[in-house]
């Protein structure tokens, strides 16, 4: 029975079905309490990256909460945000030095644009008053984050509210010439603050992907124009895409990345901005005015910090790497099983994100109406996948057992003979 005072996230509540109650979870698996289990074939909205309940992060955390749970951070520093920000340092190229903390993945996208506005701001250039983004965008529901995001249904009402920015189609081997030379153009304009993107993958937009090096060629001549860059890895970050970050595909590196998601194997929200030396220097000064004016109550939170740490000492593991690399493998084998299905219009892959376009009637489209019936079927089938409209992906926790992952591409198999009857089926 649902509760009566919850308002669920991205859910039309007079429509949606009920939602389903998780009592425990372990490993890819969710316990239901109507006695029923699923694979969490998403990693639960791209966070879980060591499973459920991972034991060695778990004991970080209560050891963590019987040491200092929480301690405001601004004047006060503790050892777990300090470990957190070496290991950081450590594991990114080697361009950043500073670790800026906050909340979750909205709040590392507004931190990385007020931080890249008042970069200029602080040394007394103010012509620089816009934005380059991607078409299809995606970095979040707070307002910064939505401005630089796609205009579209998600962001419709807000629109008045949203600040310009100018767009870029993602680069393809057919429109990079196009692409570059507009940035070219604008980046002469003398006027860009920053580029941000979702680098390889745009993942809201439906997994959308495009060529490291295409991207290597939009941030050399972002950097030739002074604009910043900004990578928000908040869901390629942490071995996604088959390296720890999808940045490490790149030769041009960013200036600034965003960082959320699967940074506490999903047990605690946490999101981090890193820059480089350059940036924090142009903070750093006598003059009070030129502070970075921003923080969160919860900044840091020490059980969040302990779960990265942890989460990190996981990521890092020859087990951990070779389970990222079994899922890529598979991915790609699976990817080939499927690719001549007449209901297949399009597979993509990059690393772990397997995705697969639906060849439906109706355009592809997040508002596609064979999503509710997807995700009926495969829960129907006891995994857990949340199509975006009519595109199925696979992004699961890197601990997901060969046998859990046959199942997930196996009933994944199945759906297309079936979803692609004129009418759904009675199952
Ligand atoms: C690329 C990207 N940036 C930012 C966000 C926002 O993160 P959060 O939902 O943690 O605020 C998301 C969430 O899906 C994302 O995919």
């Amino acid at each position: 029975m649902e509760e009566n005072y919850i308002w669920h996230p991205f859910t039309q509540m007079k429509t949606a079905d009920a939602p389903l109650h998780v009592v425990r979870a372990k490993g890819c698996t969710l316990y239901t309490s109507d006695g029923k289990q699923y694979i969490d074939a998403i990693a639960s909205w791209w966070v879980n990256i060591h499973g459920h309940c991972n034991e060695h992060i778990a004991s970080a955390i209560a050891e963590q909460a019987k040491t200092l749970e929480h301690v405001i951070f601004a004047g006060f520093t503790h050892t777990p945000a300090i470990e957190l920000s070496k290991k950081l340092i450590h594991i990114l190229p080697d361009q950043f030095a500073k670790v800026f903390f906050s909340d979750d993945g909205s709040t590392s996208v507004e931190v990385a644009l007020k931080m890249a506005i008042q970069y200029w701001h602080n040394q007394g250039i103010h012509n620089k008053t816009s934005i380059i983004a991607f078409e299809n965008a995606y970095h979040g529901d707070t307002f910064g984050a939505m401005s630089v995001a796609e205009r579209n249904a998600f962001n419709a009402a807000f629109n008045p509210f949203l600040f310009e920015v100018k767009r870029l189609p993602i680069p393809t081997a057919g429109n990079i010439e196009t692409v570059k030379a507009q940035l070219l153009q604008w980046g002469n304009e003398d006027n860009v603050t920053a580029f941000i993107f979702e680098p390889l993958v745009q993942g809201a937009a439906g997994m959308l992907m495009y060529e490291a090096t295409c991207l290597d060629e939009l941030i050399s001549i972002a950097k030739q124009k002074n604009i910043l860059c900004i990578a928000d890895e908040v869901m390629t970050g942490f071995g996604r895409t088959g390296k720890k970050f999808a940045i490490e595909y790149l030769t041009q590196q960013p200036d600034i990345i965003c960082l959320s998601k699967g940074i506490t194997g999903g047990f605690m929200p946490l999101g981090v901005t890193v820059c480089t030396q350059q940036i924090f220097d142009a903070f750093y000064a006598d003059d009070k005015m030129k502070t970075f004016f921003h923080g969160h109550s919860y900044t840091a939170n020490p059980l969040a910090c302990a779960a990265a740490n942890a989460s990190m000492e996981l990521l890092v593991t020859e087990k951990c790497q070779a389970q990222i690399q079994f899922i890529c493998t598979r991915h790609a084998a699976f990817a080939e099983s499927i690719r001549g299905h007449s209901f297949v219009k399009a597979i993509r892959q990059q690393g772990t994100i397997l995705a697969i376009e639906l060849n439906t009637a109706e355009n592809s489209s997040y508002f596609n109406a064979i999503q509710i019936n997807a995700c009926r079927y495969y829960l129907s089938k006891g995994i857990y996948l949340r199509p975006l409209g009519n595109i199925v992906y696979v992004m699961p926790p890197y601990c997901i057992t060969e046998n859990e992952l046959e199942k997930v591409y196996a009933v994944i198999s199945d759906s297309l003979d079936y979803l692609s009857y004129p009418e759904p089926q009675s199952h």
